[in-house]
């Protein structure tokens, strides 16, 4: 893989910028927008109680905000698609609004848990209700008040930690949450950017209900999470380098290079720079041969969604990489632990899915036909092993790419790894 390219917008920053704009008092105008259908889902939530949203427009969003209190109930239910996080966020944004809204999603997203976010919001006062097996749709129902509680997360999990926060910006007094391990802490840096105080003292985050949000500019980096793929991709692929822009390396979510570099990577980080309050820098990854490794359990979260890519990069490198500590894997957009382990054995990958983990014993990656249970991180990080299989690995299902890297295909194509996309139902 050779040339530079940029990945498109980060996902989470993405989600979170619709989000505050429209709550904010004044015009917020963000560059670098994700036009995937995850946030695009965020967006449209917010078009639908009755937030004035233009574009995007090739990643151009403006956004005349609405004020804390100016949410209209929307006339049907907001179908959030594949996308857990608007999901989880919005029911805490929501559950204070004295709206009645309902919350839909597809499939995949209504078999994750929602009592995650249900329980703890609950305590707050809310009346939000799941499914009787804990799964969408959330019907969120008018309460009076909400009231700040101090919760510890039973998982280390942003999207909780963010919900909370944002129930609490509409609660009585102050809503404290405290994580078992950092997670990425975009809700947190972006309430500061909009004006409002968020305090953070040893792993836990406080707002204080009742203030105001002022618009601002956003400049969204790219997303690592999608430039792993690219990371992956030129590690293994031999003759490779690639130079990757603008990417986001908050140190919440840098796991990834730390792991990839634990295991033999040559990638190099430059020019570092502060762009809105995250830090962004652009990212030169070279060929090089990996090793497996114990994966530090404390860079699971920081990495959480790269380790389908990772995997396939243990697939490629010698020896044994053991992954622990990752239970969270099992309910994302799919089972990627169950799921990637099924596919690299398919592949001729000598792989073991554990309760909380895998073990991949690295050596050589056969061509063949894997499912991607329409999970758009296995789908790509299939695409990805093909840099090293013998042979051409056709992967099925793969429409959901387009919720977070929408381009993946042309953009992969353009640096050297050869995809052909074929109409699906
Ligand atoms: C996200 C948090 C992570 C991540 C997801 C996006 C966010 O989920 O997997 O893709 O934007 O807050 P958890 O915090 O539930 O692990």
């Amino acid at each position: 893989m050779t040339g530079s390219l940029r990945v498109p917008g980060d996902k989470s920053i993405s989600h979170r910028s619709i989000m505050l704009g429209a709550l904010a008092e004044g015009t917020t105008r963000i560059s670098g927008f994700l036009e995937g259908e995850d946030s695009l889902a965020t967006l449209r939530a917010f078009q639908a109680m009755g937030v004035d949203i233009q574009g995007p427009d090739r990643g151009r969003v403006t956004i005349n905000g609405v004020g804390m209190h100016g949410l209209e109930a929307p006339d049907k239910p907001l179908d959030l698609g594949n996308s857990g996080t608007s999901m989880r966020l919005l029911a805490g944004l929501l559950a204070g609004q004295g709206l009645p809204i309902t919350l839909v999603g597809d499939d995949s997203l209504s078999s994750r848990p929602m009592r995650r976010v249900t329980d703890p919001l609950r305590q707050m006062g809310a009346r939000v209700e799941t499914s009787a097996s804990g799964t969408a749709p959330l019907m969120i129902h008018p309460v009076q008040r909400l009231s700040g509680i101090d919760y510890r997360l039973p998982v280390a999990s942003a999207q909780i930690k963010s919900c909370l926060l944002l129930a609490g910006l509409y609660a009585e007094g102050v809503t404290r949450v405290t994580e078992p391990a950092p997670t990425r802490d975009h809700t947190e840096r972006m309430l500061k950017g909009f004006g409002y105080p968020v305090e953070q003292v040893a792993g836990s985050a406080s707002v204080r209900g009742g203030g105001v949000l002022k618009a601002c500019d956003i400049d969204v980096p790219a997303d690592i999470s999608s430039a792993a793929f690219f990371l992956v991709g030129a590690s293994i692929a031999r003759g490779s380098e690639l130079l990757l822009k603008h990417v986001g390396i908050n140190p919440t979510r840098d796991g990834v290079i730390t792991i990839l570099r634990l295991m033999g990577a040559d990638i190099e980080v430059l020019d570092p720079r502060d762009v809105g309050g995250e830090p962004v820098a652009d990212l030169r990854v070279r060929s090089s041969a990996l090793r497996g490794i114990r994966i530090p359990v404390d860079q699971v979260p920081l990495a959480i969604d790269e380790f389908p890519a990772l995997f396939v990069a243990a697939a490629c490198a010698e020896g044994e990489t053991v992954l622990t500590g990752a239970e969270e894997l099992r309910v994302k957009e799919s089972d990627r632990i169950q799921v990637m382990a099924e596919g690299l054995a398919r592949l001729g990958v000598d792989v073991t899915p554990t309760p909380d983990g895998i073990v991949i014993r690295g050596g050589s990656i056969s061509g063949g036909r894997v499912e991607s249970h329409g999970d758009h991180r296995i789908a790509m990080s299939f695409a990805v092993a093909g840099l090293r299989a013998d042979g051409g690995i056709e992967i099925d299902h793969c429409n959901n790419v387009n919720t977070s890297f929408p381009g993946f295909v042309e953009l992969a194509s353009g640096c050297g790894l050869g995809i052909s996309a074929h109409k699906e139902d």
